[in-house]
């Protein structure tokens, strides 16, 4: 009784060396694209001296490849779609599907066993991706914008950028629960800008890209000018707002319209008709607000100052000389 015992006791620690092997080692797991290839390579291949008389490639139970120095064995299922480089041992699968996925495990037999395992996710690449835009104008404090990112494959996460930052959450930003859309309850001018969505999975992404414009305005008006000019003078007043887009102007003079309609309001040359008080009116055609400018006295002086009194002297002259005539 005892010696079959210890026989099978040695034949055990024997097998220590030669049947337990080798580890190969591989990353826990590959991931791979539908379509694609994919290649399974040890990081700690078997020396290239050991000649092998086995190399087996499996996925689960099903034989992948098989290969002795007299023939390689390939399923019906691999036809053209693996080859094993005869140096590392490492797989190539090609023209990956979704069943592909799953455990594999390459074994080498030399005078001693090695044995790796590894598995495969497969994923479809992310294509056709669209970032969709509010259709109309975006008026601040007014309006709602939601942009909504979308694509086909697998997506395992969606990234939203604004001018190079990230765009986070806030009381007006809003995400859905799958990050495929952001509301922005209301617009605040600050939301101008440069909107990037990126639908990504291990093996691919797609990026899009969305300019949104906040209008606004106008505020802020306000004229520039003198309020002092010398008679016979050019005096150009200049009104100015804040606004998006462009404020368009009209001008009114003591209460009446002029047909002037540009930013800048030019007297080419003064009379004394023309003191009194400008007032510019700032338009903005897609918020539909106007505002009034505080109104801009100008006064047309005989003589405007002490330092040209010569100047001054002459011109009241000559204004006397001309009113009395
Ligand atoms: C594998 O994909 C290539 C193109 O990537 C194609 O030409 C070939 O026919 C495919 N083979 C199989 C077996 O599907
Ligand atoms: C991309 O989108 C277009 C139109 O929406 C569609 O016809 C096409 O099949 C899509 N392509 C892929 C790869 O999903
Ligand atoms: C949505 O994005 C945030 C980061 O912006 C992230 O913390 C969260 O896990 C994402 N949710 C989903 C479902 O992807
Ligand atoms: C404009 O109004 C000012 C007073 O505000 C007055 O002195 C001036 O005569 C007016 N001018 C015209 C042309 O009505």
């Amino acid at each position: 009784m005892m010696l079959p015992y210890c026989l099978y006791l040695t034949l055990w620690m024997l097998c220590i060396g030669q049947c337990m092997g080798q580890v190969l080692q591989f990353p826990d797991s590959y991931d791979g694209a539908v379509g694609e290839s994919i290649v399974f390579a040890p990081d700690n291949p078997p020396p290239t001296s050991s000649a092998f008389w086995l190399i087996r490639w499996s996925f689960g139970e099903q034989p992948v490849l098989t290969s002795t120095p007299a023939e390689t064995n390939i399923p019906p299922a691999y036809t053209d779609r693996v080859t094993v480089d005869t140096t590392t041992h490492a797989l190539m699968l090609m023209n990956l599907t979704f069943s592909d996925a799953g455990t594999y495990e390459l074994s080498v037999q030399t005078d001693t066993i090695y044995k790796g395992q590894t598995s495969l996710v497969v994923y479809k690449k992310v294509s056709n991706a669209t970032l969709i835009g509010p259709g109309e104008l975006l008026i601040e404090r007014k309006s709602i914008a939601k942009i909504t990112c979308e694509g086909n494959g697998d997506i395992t996460s969606v990234q939203w950028i604004k001018d190079n930052d990230p765009l986070n959450p806030s009381v007006s930003v809003i995400f859905s629960s799958d990050n495929r859309s952001v509301s922005i309850d209301p617009v605040f001018r600050s939301d101008s800008g440069e909107y990037q969505c990126t639908l990504r999975n291990p093996v691919s992404f797609e990026t899009k890209k969305l300019t949104l414009i906040i209008n606004y305005g106008p505020e802020n008006v306000l004229i520039e000018g003198p309020n002092e000019a010398g008679l016979g003078s050019l005096v150009s007043l200049y009104c100015f707002a804040t606004s998006v887009p462009s404020a368009s102007f009209t001008w009114k003079f003591n209460g009446t319209d002029t047909s002037v309609t540009t930013e800048k309001f030019t007297i080419e040359k003064t009379t004394l008709t023309h003191s009194g008080d400008y007032i510019c009116t700032a338009r903005n055609h897609v918020t539909d607000q106007n505002v009034d400018s505080q109104s801009h006295i100008l006064e047309v002086k005989v003589c405007i100052s002490l330092q040209i009194s010569s100047v001054s002297v002459f011109l009241s002259e000559t204004f006397k000389k001309s009113a009395s005539v």
